[in-house]
């Protein structure tokens, strides 16, 4: 009978290890064994799911915008254009989940998900100012895409959980990675092209700063992430 008892706190305790979590305990009676539901799964992939209808529902994913143009025309004075066709931002509300697993007796969290492609595109865009009808001031277009695959956070959190249920981190690992950065982009200002110095820095400088660095982000994700949940659990 004691074990029973020591079996049902520590279930309940078990239950207020995740913020979100509440466990229902189904105690067959005649069995004197315990058949909970592991709802701490369930209320995160419940919690990712309302995340990603919130997103979806503010209309930010996706964010498409068929364009607008300004036309503002002064004779022998003025002659100023700018426009913007097709822009589309999609991706940051398909969240994938690749591996959700709580195991209760250890109070051990591992959580996988990624999102598999944000992606920014802006079909064509331009700024183009004349003054007195023969002073170009600024002609400037734009377009193309940039494509950021794969970004996935494989975490695993443990946790300690005291007789009156009171929550303190043991560990915590976090994996960031970032699958790269594909940029397509067409960048041109009074006839001098910049294409290939912004495509440059978006999928080679950037792509070698998250692979030289992956440690580190790591480890900053890790002390920033641990102190947000000892502060959730402090109270
Ligand atoms: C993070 O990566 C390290 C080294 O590759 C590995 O030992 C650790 O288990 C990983 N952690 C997670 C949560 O995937
Ligand atoms: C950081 O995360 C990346 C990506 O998952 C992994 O390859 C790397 O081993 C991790 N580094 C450490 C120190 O955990
Ligand atoms: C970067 O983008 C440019 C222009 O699209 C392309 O020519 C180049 O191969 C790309 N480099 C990498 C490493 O993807």
């Amino acid at each position: 009978m004691k074990l029973q008892v020591f079996a049902v706190l520590f279930v309940i305790a078990g239950a207020s290890a995740l913020p979100a979590a509440s466990e229902v305990v189904v105690v067959d009676e005649f069995q004197y064994q315990l058949a909970p539901k592991n709802q701490v799964v369930d209320q995160i992939k419940w919690t990712i799911e309302l995340i990603s209808n919130i997103l979806q529902g503010l209309g930010l994913d996706p964010v498409e915008w068929e364009g607008s143009e300004l036309n503002i025309e002064i004779p022998f004075l003025l002659k100023f254009n700018a426009f913007l066709e097709n822009f589309r931002y999609a991706g940051i509300s398909n969240i994938e989940i690749h591996n959700l697993e709580y195991d209760r007796f250890i109070n051990k969290l591992d959580l996988d998900v990624s999102l598999p492609e944000v992606i920014f595109e802006v079909g064509d865009s331009g700024l183009y100012i004349n003054v007195l009808s023969f002073f170009e001031i600024l002609d400037a277009e734009f377009r193309g895409s940039i494509s950021l695959k794969s970004i996935r956070v494989a975490a695993e959190v443990s946790v300690d959980i005291n007789i009156i249920g009171g929550i303190s981190l043991r560990s915590l690992s976090i994996n960031f990675s970032l699958g790269g950065v594909e940029s397509d982009l067409t960048f041109k200002l009074n006839n001098l092209d910049f294409s290939g110095l912004f495509n440059d820095f978006f999928n080679e400088t950037v792509n070698n700063f998250f692979e030289e660095k992956e440690d580190q982000i790591n480890k900053s994700l890790e002390i920033v992430v641990g102190i947000i949940l000892r502060i959730i659990w402090a109270f």
